[in-house]
């Protein structure tokens, strides 16, 4: 898929994918600037899209790491299937609230989401923030980029310590919720 495609998809499916564009190159670098990725041997991410975050992981992650990328638009899936062939990372197209199939009884050293929790119905959203909290290790950290600083308030739920940053580096404008 060109980048116009990746568009094309993101655009007519707005409900469920939350965005007009993909994230920028500078979120990116400032979301994974909070991970320690020494050591980090199990990561998940939430909410693949065009690869934009995972290109970055991909980048920053050891030989050894695995990579479980969960993403729901079939689309979107083809084209990190046909970018992504590493051994060690796994394209998986199914919502991130079955993510405890796919996870063997490991946890996750880091789960990175970029998924549009304001647009994911409760149901699914509460699921989601459950076994990202169960599955996730408890030296790990659950990093999310978001629109609104409100979400915070959904994450205190779970996590026991939520540190947040923004950037104008984005559009639009977007915040980084650290959380473990
Ligand atoms: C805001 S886009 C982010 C795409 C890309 N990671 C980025 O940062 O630009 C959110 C993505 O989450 C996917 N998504 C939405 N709900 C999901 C769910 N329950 N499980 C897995 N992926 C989901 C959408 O299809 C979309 O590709």
């Amino acid at each position: 898929m060109n980048k116009g495609s990746l568009i094309k998809e993101l655009f007519s499916n707005i409900k469920t994918t939350g965005a007009v564009t993909f994230s920028s190159k500078s979120l990116v670098n400032k979301m994974l600037s909070f991970a320690n990725f020494k050591g980090a041997k199990t990561i998940i991410e939430l909410g693949g899209g065009d690869g934009s975050i995972t290109r970055g992981i991909i980048e920053r992650m050891e030989d050894d790491a695995q990579l479980l990328v969960f993403e729901i638009s079939k689309a979107f899936c083809d084209n990190l299937r046909k970018e992504f062939k590493h051994k060690n990372i796994q394209i998986i197209c199914d919502s991130a609230e079955n993510m405890d199939r796919y996870l063997n009884g490991k946890s996750a050293d880091l789960i990175f989401s970029s998924l549009p929790f304001s647009l994911i119905p409760k149901e699914s959203r509460i699921e989601i923030y459950k076994k990202s909290r169960t599955h996730l290790d408890s030296q790990g950290y659950f990093i999310q980029i978001c629109y609104s600083y409100l979400l915070k308030f959904q994450f205190a739920n779970y996590f026991k310590s939520i540190k947040t940053a923004f950037t104008l580096k984005n559009f639009p404008p977007a915040f980084i919720m650290i959380c473990n």
